[in-house]
């Protein structure tokens, strides 16, 4: 299906230690890989388009990653979450609240 239905953008910036926290550093590459299996697990893949991204802003909270078009914002995700975020949101709509970057706006 193109456009996808639904966009996530994992950050995967990569900085030197010394230049600060990055999700690249974090392991956000590995992290967007076991996301795009379990879509493919899920059956997703078609609706569902993972991509990686520049900084999103907040880097000493990742790894940062967000859902389009819902605008929703998700932060110190781990490999754990992973399977939430797809069951939760991506299946079945509801964002997963406790990950969820609260919205300033
Ligand atoms: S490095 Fe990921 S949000 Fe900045």
């Amino acid at each position: 299906m193109y456009p996808p239905a639904q966009h996530v953008f994992v950050c995967i910036t990569q900085r030197p230690p010394t230049a600060g926290a990055s999700c690249g550093a974090a392991g956000s590459r590995l992290l967007m890989d076991k996301l795009q299996a379990l879509l493919l697990e899920h059956d997703l893949s078609g609706r569902v388009r993972v991509n990686g991204s520049t900084c999103l802003g907040p880097c000493e909270s990742g790894i940062n990653l967000v859902v389009y078009p819902d605008a929703v914002f998700y932060q110190r995700v781990t490999e754990q979450d992973l399977r939430e975020i797809v069951e939760q949101h991506l299946v079945a709509g509801r964002p997963v609240e406790r990950l969820r970057v609260a919205s300033l706006v």
